[in-house]
Parts: structure tokens; C-alpha cells; sequence
């Protein structure tokens, strides 16, 4: 682990340079994670505050805090609100590191608001980050056989989008008209990961073969030869033709929109971990490197890559977060340099984050400040947004085991 060390004393210097003091890895991370926990109490007793000092309203999540805005805006768990599983994971995860049980019970309450999902007709593939973000973490940390439960059925439940004529999901089906035809978005290739799980877990094989048959589908439609990619692939209702790709949250057609790269790089990784197929890994390398060979100095992106406005426009902390968290796996299935540079990316990554340009700090109870989530329909504009705070922890969590299973 030598070149290891020097990687990652190199990085040492630039956090350094950054302004942070020089702390072993372990330490920054379980800094990072003990502020997460303080942000997560603040925010417990915000929500109780909403409520006059009783008992909570488990069935609203804090969804976004506004750039100009201290305090959350809440949604409820409704099948419609895409974001509702990730307060829930995020209390998982803080548990996962404080062992503290009033967290649990909050986690265990909160989750619990979302279960009716797991067997009413699927909304749409947002399914999967409503459950498994929840249930999943919830069955991971506590073996709980009724979380499991509702996992395998969500799991059924969202199989029910899957098109055998396309050979993938249906993501949004509200927007078939929309977009004429057979719409896939990015998005989608995360939420193959409770497919994934399922199948392996006392759920129907069959699970499996729909979340190859979708990433396979997505692999060879939804990207340009530069391996960047479309938000959205639409596909032919009745042969499943490819028909084009478009954007919907992005800056245009052809650009590459900073999240939707993101979910593709964390999506494909997580492929390759559940299969060992390595057109997987190959393909998570080749959309990764084209990512990173584009980030600015901080590692954060630009909400899209290609928007004219660059370097005025807003960052997204949220496409770093998935990013990050993906590349503490992909570093792990590659190997020599390669294995270096992606961990080395995913470590200038978090650094930045801990930095006070995207801490919430003492200002704002989320974790981080500066995503986007929807640039073309004025919606969440350089925001703290619960989907970035979840997928750093998460990304915190595992960079810690990382750490921990080399001894450091
Ligand atoms: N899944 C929607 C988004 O990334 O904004």
C-alpha cells in the first residue's frame, strides 16, 4: 500500500492547501460524519419545534432549504414525492455511525410512513429510492424480517413497469405522451439496485433478468461515443426501437447534465458489484473518466457540464455526493493507477464538501449547500436538497469502512 499512502498524503497537502487542518483520513471522515449527526439533531428539533414541541408528523420529510432560506420545506410521503425515502436513509446512516437509538427510533418511525407504497400500483421507477433508501437500509442495519418484506414487494410492485417489448422499465409513465413513446431516464439505472437485491434475497430471479435487460438497454442507447450522457432515452412503445434522446432536466439535448452522469456512473458501478459482468465495470470506467476529465479544480460540477453560462453558473453538490459514493466501489474493482486516481477523485470530492463553501455550518440545518435540482422549471436553484445530504452520508459511510478495512 505504498503508492497508496503517497496518494494519499498528496491529497493530505491539498486539504492543507485547502484551508483544513491535516488530519488523518479516519478522522476527517468521522468529523464529517459526527457534523452530520449534529445537523441531523438540529433539524429533529426543528421539525419538533414545527410541531409545537409534540410528537413529530412522521409522514413529512424535509425535502430542500432554499439558497435564500434557513428553514427545510417539508413533503409528504406520498407516492408522487420522489424524495420522501431519503430523510429516513439519512437517519439509517447516522445510526449505522452514532449507535444512537433515539436516531433509530426516529428512522424506524419515519420509514414506516412509507410502507403502504410497497403494494399499491407502482407511480413511477421512483420507487426504489422511496423504499430501498428506507426499508433497505432499515433491513441492513436491524435484520428486521418485516422491513424485508416490504422491500421483496416493492420490488415486485416496481417490476410491474417493466416493457418485455423495450426491454427496460417505463420510468415516468404519466409522461409517455410527453415524449412520444417509451420513456427511460438516467435515474432509473439507481433504482435496479433493489431489483438486484431482491432476486437475492428470496425474490423472484426474474428481478435480476429485468434489471440486466434495462441496464443493457440503457448501455447501448443512452449515451453518445463520448460516453456522455441523455437524461432521457425514448423508445418506440411497440418495437422498442430507440427513437431518440432528450433532456428534461438538463441544459439541452446533447449536453451532459451533471446528475444524470452521476446516477449513470453510480448506476453502472453498482451493476458490475451485483453481476461481475465487467461490460459493466468497463462501462462505468469510460462514462466515469468522462466526468472527471471535465470537473473544475473543486471536483464539484457545474449542473451541466455544457451550459454556456460556466463559470457563473450554479454547482451541484448533488451530482458530486452520488459521484463520490460511486467511486469509494469503483476504486475498489479496478486496480494500479487507475484504482488510485478514482479514489484520489472521490477523496478531493469529500474534501471539498467539508469545506465551508459547501457546508450548511451554523446557517442551515442540512449538511451541504449548492445543488440544483431542476434548472429548466426554476425548481430548487443552488438549494440544500435532502438528496445530496443522503448520498453524502452515504458516501462518508463507506469511505469510512474502506479505511477501516485497510486498518488505518
Ligand atoms: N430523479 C430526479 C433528479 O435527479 O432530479
Amino acid at each position: 500500500m505504498k503508492t497508496t499512502s503517497l496518494i494519499l498524503g498528496a491529497a493530505s497537502g491539498l486539504l492543507a492547501a485547502c484551508g483544513m487542518s491535516v488530519l488523518s483520513d479516519a478522522d476527517r471522515v468521522n468529523e464529517a460524519l459526527d457534523y452530520c449527526d449534529h445537523q441531523v439533531h438540529r433539524t429533529l428539533g426543528e421539525l419538533r419545534a414545527l410541531e409545537g414541541g409534540q410528537t413529530l408528523d412522521y409522514t413529512l420529510m424535509p425535502r430542500n432549504i432554499a439558497r435564500d432560506d434557513t428553514a427545510w420545506n417539508l413533503s409528504p410521503a406520498t407516492p408522487d414525492e420522489w424524495c420522501a425515502g431519503f430523510w429516513p436513509g439519512i437517519l439509517w446512516y447516522d445510526y449505522e455511525h452514532t449507535g444512537d437509538t433515539l436516531v433509530r427510533r426516529e428512522a424506524e418511525r419515519y420509514t414506516a410512513s412509507l410502507g403502504y407504497l410497497a403494494s399499491r400500483p407502482a407511480f413511477d421507477h421512483d420507487l426504489g429510492f422511496l423504499i430501498f433508501c428506507s426499508y433497505g437500509n432499515g433491513y441492513r442495519l436491524t435484520g428486521n424480517p418485516a422491513y424485508k418484506k416490504v422491500v421483496l414487494d416493492a420490488a415486485d410492485t416496481l417490476a410491474t413497469l417493466y416493457r418485455p417489448k423495450v426491454g427496460a422499465l417505463l420510468s415516468w409513465p404519466r409522461n409517455v405522451e410527453m415524449f412520444g413513446g417509451h420513456n427511460v431516464i438516467m435515474d432509473n439505472m439507481m433504482n435496479l439496485e433493489m431489483l438486484m437485491w431482491a432476486a437475492k434475497n428470496g425474490g423472484n430471479p426474474y428481478l435480476a433478468d429485468i434489471a440486466v435487460a434495462h441496464a443493457d438497454k440503457t448501455m447501448r442507447h443512452q449515451f453518445r461515443p463520448d460516453y456522455t450522457s441523455y437524461h432521457v432515452a425514448v423508445y418506440d412503445t411497440l418495437t422498442g426501437q430507440f427513437v431518440r434522446g432528450v433532456t428534461h432536466q438538463g441544459y439541452a439535448d446533447g449536453s451532459m447534465w451533471a446528475r444524470g452522469q452521476a446516477w449513470g456512473i453510480y448506476g453502472f458501478t453498482m451493476m458490475y458489484r451485483e453481476t461481475r459482468d465487467t461490460r459493466y465495470l468497463e462501462f462505468a470506467r469510460k462514462i466515469t473518466d468522462a466526468y472527471l476529465v471535465r470537473l473544475p479544480d473543486d471536483y464539484v460540477p457545474y449542473w451541466d457540464f455544457d451550459d454556456p453560462a460556466i463559470p457563473q453558473s450554479p454547482r451541484d453538490a448533488s451530482a458530486a455526493c452520488v459521484v463520490a459514493s460511486a467511486l469509494t466501489e469503483l476504486c475498489g474493482y479496478t486496480r494500479g493507477d487507475e484504482s488510485l486516481r478514482y479514489r484520489s477523485a472521490a477523496q478531493k470530492m469529500l474534501a471539498s464538501l467539508a469545506s465551508p463553501t459547501y457546508r450548511c455550518g451554523a446557517g442551515k440545518s442540512a449538511f451541504l449547500l449548492h445543488s440544483v435540482g431542476n434548472m429548466p422549471a426554476h425548481s430548487e436553484i443552488d438549494a440544500s436538497i435532502i438528496y445530496a445530504d443522503y448520498y453524502y452520508i452515504e458516501a462518508l459511510t463507506r469511505w469510512k469502512k474502506l479505511l477501516e478495512s485497510e486498518g488505518e
